[in-house]
């Protein structure tokens, strides 16, 4: 939900923004913006509507001089895409960027009317230029004029700011957006997300809320937002590979993430088996004292499908219950979970604004509370007394993929986590996750590209297509509509397959298709019941399930019979190529669909 860098140091700026912003895309595309000091030493601003590609033309053979230089990529919040309102904006010699909303700008707005200011954009961020510009006046000082131009401002922001003024420093912050700091030999960094910079350097350090960094290519400095007070800058080295953020011989980075399934689980694993694979063990959460008397799962989209598998996994296997909530309904909801309940936020961002709302009003409850998230150093991982990584790397497709594996695979381990080790179902279990990726990747390297193609074509002629499933194949059902829908823009919902009488089966004719994905073992001949009530009123069913028993015809799209839950790996990844395929076929822009943004920083 935009997208912001900063540089401080020795290379030619225009560069090394525009080549970060490439790799922020992924975070908004309405309109982008660089900030940097032209030959002639004036602070220059370049502003494009539309996707990146626009601003890259505009900036056809531009340099400028070394030293400072800010970028951003936007996902409208307040005011159109117009190149108006694209950042960087400006006031005098002020000129930032910023990602998140500010709460209160129309009565900061009708302030600065009042004292003669006329705006130029619609944007709520314009208000900060104007403040802080107004600030610098009185104070004389880059860094004190920020703090004293946000004293009073309220919502959430991570902002870059320039001064052309003052050449060699950039003054970054945040509060409730993301920002991390990069630090590489005589450059500094700053990014909404570390894949931004990861070309240049794994030594990062996720900036502290409210904590103000002034970066020159001289060195550093971190003081607390409201009193001054220096903080100490602490790096650490991420483990991330810069190749994982570029696209290979991929075409899209989806297809390449939904290959990197196998590698997700692996990560995802690593560390938490013990004594010879036969125990999970979770250090994070021994801390929190004994197991909860019941899970609340929090959280939104394709991370609320993987919690919806997380309760039956958990359900499977122990007695703890466990509730399941969109993140973005609980939060306004009394919560009333057991006493000693733990609220699970699952997150690969850890950014998601109502995930982390959901989780504060856990907390504020005096509820116990746990991050699942894919980014270390991401809010969620401060807001929550314990955080569990998924270790997927960098997910740079708008459409998740490899961070849904990473957290089926979290989720996995916690029911074997919760559950009895000496019973053999758990046992059993354990060997299937154990051996989930090696089978994944066999699978994906058998999957013939005809086979989904052909379901890819049956999809784009459909007028409408219904997931449904049952047990297991419920979430999966609706992780699949909702792939399907985000990124090639194409009607289609996701139903339990037993509610589809009580109402969607009035749907089903000629030219509406129904995807059925049969991984759940207990249920499948219900499943197998409800779509032969489907086929007996003349609609297309494609199934994908394992070959090989009760259906008759074979699947449309035959699996490997499943190993405990893995199962779930297998259908989702052809779920995952069905959409992928269906989209690029379209011509759509599959890691940039239309109206959406990686994560989502705002109600
Ligand atoms: O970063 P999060 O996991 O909190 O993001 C939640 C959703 O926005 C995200 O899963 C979204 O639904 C994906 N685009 C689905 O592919």
């Amino acid at each position: 939900m935009c997208g912001i860098i900063g540089y401080a140091g020795p290379r030619e700026p225009v560069g090394v923004v525009s080549e970060a912003l490439s790799r922020l895309e992924y975070r908004g595309y309405d309109s982008s913006g660089v900030a940097f000091f032209g030959r002639e030493g004036s602070l220059t601003v370049v502003r494009a509507s539309g996707k990146l590609s626009r601003l890259t033309e505009a900036l056809q053979g531009t340099t400028g001089l070394p030293g400072t230089a800010i970028g951003h990529i936007r996902w409208a919040t307040h005011g159109a895409p117009t190149e108006e309102n694209a950042h960087p904006h400006r006031s005098g010699p002020i000129v930032l960027v910023h990602n998140g909303i500010i709460e209160n700008e129309h009565a900061l707005r009708q302030e600065l009317i009042g004292e003669g200011v006329v705006f130029s954009s619609e944007t709520d961020t314009e208000v900060l230029a104007h403040r802080i510009h107004r600030a610098f006046r009185e104070e004389g000082n880059l860094p004190a004029a920020v703090r004293k131009g946000l004293a009073g401002v309220e919502g959430s922001y991570a902002l870059a700011v320039l001064c052309e003024e003052r050449p060699g420093q950039l003054v970054v912050l945040r509060k409730g957006a993301p920002l991390i700091l990069g630090e590489a030999e005589g450059e500094y960094f700053a990014a909404s997300d570390v894949p931004a910079f990861l070309k240049w350097t794994r030594r990062v350090m996720p900036l502290p809320p409210e904590v103000l960094a002034t970066l020159s290519p001289e060195g550093l400095s971190l003081c607390r937002l409201g009193d001054g007070e220096p903080v100490p800058a602490v790096f650490e080295e991420v483990p991330w590979d810069p190749v994982q953020a570029e696209k290979g011989h991929y075409r899209h980075f989806m297809e390449k993430e939904i290959y990197e399934g196998p590698r997700a689980i692996i990560d995802t694993l690593e560390g938490r088996l013990a004594e010879e694979n036969s125990r999970v063990i979770l250090p994070e959460l021994v801390r929190l004292g004994p197991n909860p008397t019941e899970i609340v799962f929090v959280a939104c989209g394709t991370s609320y499908h993987a919690a919806l598998l997380g309760r039956l996994m958990i359900e499977s296997f122990s007695s703890i219950s466990v509730r399941v909530e969109i993140a973005s309904e609980f939060r306004y909801r009394p919560l009333r979970a057991r006493k000693g309940a733990w609220v699970i936020g699952i997150s690969q961002s850890g950014e998601t604004a109502d995930t982390l709302g959901a989780l504060e009003l856990a907390r504020k409850e005096g509820y116990l509370t746990v991050g699942v998230t894919n980014v270390g150093g991401s809010s969620i991982t401060r807001e929550t007394e314990a955080t569990l990584l998924t270790r997927a790397g960098p997910e740079i497709g708008v459409a998740s993929t490899k961070a849904f594996v990473a957290q089926v695979t979290l989720v996995w381990l916690l029911a074997l986590y919760f559950g009895r080790r000496e019973s053999p179902e758990v046992r059993k279990s354990l060997a299937a996750l154990v051996r989930s990726p090696t089978r994944l990747e066999a699978f994906l390297g058998s999957v013939d590209p005809n086979a989904v193609d052909r379901m890819a074509r049956q999809v784009l002629e459909a007028r409408f297509v219904i997931f449904i499933g049952r047990g297991i194949d419920y979430p999966l059902a609706i992780e699949g509509a909702l792939k399907l829908k985000e990124i090639t823009y194409r009607p289609a919902d996701g139903y339990p397959g037993g509610e589809l009488k009580h109402g969607p089966i009035a749907l089903v004719e000629s030219g509406v298709l129904v995807v059925a994905p049969l991984v759940d073992p207990l249920l499948r001949l219900k499943e197998i019941s409800n779509i032969r009530e489907i086929e007996a009123r003349g609609g297309t069913v494609l199934t994908i399930g394992p070959a090989g028993d009760a259906i008759e015809p074979l699947p449309s799209f035959p699996l490997p019979a499943s190993e405990g839950w893995d199962g779930v790996f297998l259908a989702s990844a052809v779920l995952q190529l069905l959409a992928y395929r269906a989209a690029s076929m379209a011509g759509n822009d599959v890691d940039q669909p239309r109206n959406l943004a990686k994560s989502v920083t705002v109600e």
